[in-house]
């Protein structure tokens, strides 16, 4: 792997633990303005210190960050579509990789829709995509996305989905947590890190779900509504480090959480 390459990867999944927290925060891409995320600037903030790496469109990199702040950037370039529109997987390369440079993106990411209508559409967006950051260094995330679809979230496809990204030169691939992940893990030949999904009912439940993943192999998350659609977004997301970072079991990071939440009410 060229050094570019190799030293950006290892900006966001970090040599020490050989896992990643990723801070995921480009809904309205596709989504408009999210709950808790209608200014991704001040909900950003202080999670920054405590995220390995940033997901979010250029639109929120220019509008909303500070441009001396020190954090990877992994940019979502894929677009297009909307969740008013026809078909969600309908999507194209909204972001040319000239402007991904522009902003310092340390990676890219990307969304295959395998198994839709658009399944070539998007396949040959990662392909493209590869071929152009490996000319460039910067590493490329798939994203399996399932759309509306969420009854798809199971190993054979989310197995199928990721080994194929991965084929196609995907360089990490992000993918939704199911039964038998170890199973999606183990198939595919380069790292995975566990899409959040939506805000689950107790923190407990988003600590077990984090902990299952890391357990089955993930190297590491990818989340976004489970930490800061949160009551208390800071205390979770360095609950979620301890368990992707320090080996953490859900009672001990409920722990974490319980401790940092103290922290800041006192
Ligand atoms: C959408 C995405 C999101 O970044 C992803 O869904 C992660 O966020 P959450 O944890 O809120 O699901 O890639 O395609």
């Amino acid at each position: 792997m060229d050094w570019g390459m190799e030293n950006r990867l290892a900006r966001i999944i970090k040599p020490g633990s050989h896992r990643t927290v990723m801070l995921a925060a480009d809904h309205g891409y596709f989504l408009g303005p999210t709950r808790k995320l209608e200014d991704p600037g001040s909900t950003l903030r202080p999670l920054i210190p405590y995220a390995d790496a940033l997901m979010v469109t250029r639109g929120v990199v220019r509008s909303s960050l500070d441009p001396q702040m020190d954090i990877p950037i992994v940019l979502r370039v894929s677009g297009g579509v909307s969740i008013v529109g026809p078909a969600l997987s309908d999507e194209g390369l909204a972001n040319s990789v000239k402007d991904a440079v522009r902003i310092n993106a340390t990676a890219m990411a990307l969304s295959i829709f395998v198994g839709t209508a658009h399944e070539r559409q998007t396949l040959l967006n990662l392909a493209e995509l590869v071929d152009q950051g490996t000319e460039h260094g910067i590493p490329v995330l798939a994203v399996t996305a399932v759309g509306k679809e969420l009854e798809k979230r199971d190993a054979r496809y989310l197995g199928l989905a990721c080994r194929m990204a991965a084929e196609i030169g995907a360089n990490f691939v992000k993918t939704y947590y199911c039964d038998d992940f170890s199973k999606v893990v183990e198939s595919c030949p380069v790292p995975i890190v566990m899409a959040g999904g939506p805000k689950l009912e107790t923190d407990m439940d988003a600590f077990e779900l984090v902990h299952a993943a890391i357990s089955e192999g993930a190297s590491g998350v990818d989340m976004g509504r489970n930490i800061w659609q949160s009551e208390f977004p800071v205390a979770k997301i360095r609950a979620v480090r301890a368990i992707v970072h320090e080996g953490a079991n859900p009672k001990e990071a409920n722990q974490v959480f319980e401790e940092a939440k103290a922290g800041m009410k006192s």
